[in-house]
């Protein structure tokens, strides 16, 4: 961030990013997965942490989960290059725990500043985690995911994490309800997104 100008650029972001030790996250992680996909996208998603196979290649949801959410996303007809995908923690937890608060706090500048240089229109709290962290500290995800609310500019929604979908398919109707409104959403306040594709 230029302090004089108070404008930040992605270069300089995701610089200062790859070095950061600002946890202990910062000393055990192979890769530093700083986020993915179209830097411009009116959508964007938030998810927990980096697993065992996004701490090995440095981008995000590349595992199982990633899987099921690239399908989730083709059900509504987007892919990678139409939002940009970012975590709460860019360094992998020990054995896949949840990241601690105190992680989650030393990480935040970086996701803020993702989050104003991408500008989104929506952004979608991928899980439990996600949802906590930015929208509120007791949410339940089973009882409001889907539910939306708008925030300086942004609609804001959490939905199920694909690893819970993997872990219980009892949650996938409700995840696919979460999705229907998500692409009613984007056609109502950026249909640009789906517009591209003509
Ligand atoms: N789970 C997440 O929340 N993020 C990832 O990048 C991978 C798995």
């Amino acid at each position: 961030m230029d302090e004089r100008t108070n404008t930040d650029s992605w270069e300089e972001l995701e610089h200062s990013c790859r070095g950061c030790m600002r946890c202990p996250l910062g000393q055990s992680r192979n890769s530093l997965v700083f986020g993915t996909g179209n830097r411009h996208a009116r959508v964007m998603l938030i998810g927990e942490g980096p697993g065992e196979q996004e701490d090995k290649q440095g981008v995000p949801f590349v595992g199982p989960a990633g899987q099921l959410l690239d399908t989730m996303l083709a059900i509504i007809d987007l892919d990678r290059t139409k939002v940009y995908i970012a975590n709460m923690v860019k360094c992998r937890p020990p054995h896949n725990r949840d990241p601690e608060q105190l992680e989650m706090d030393a990480c935040s500048e970086w996701l803020d500043r993702q989050i104003k240089l991408v500008q989104p229109k929506i952004i979608v709290c991928v899980g439990r985690i996600a949802g906590k962290g930015l929208l509120r500290a007791d949410l339940r995800i089973t009882r409001e995911h889907g539910t939306w609310q708008e925030r300086q500019g942004i609609l804001w929604m959490a939905t199920f994490h694909p690893s819970a979908l993997l872990r219980d398919p009892s949650k996938r109707p409700d995840a696919f309800e979460d999705l229907m409104v998500l692409r009613t959403l984007i056609r109502d306040n950026c249909p640009e997104v789906y517009d591209s594709d003509e």
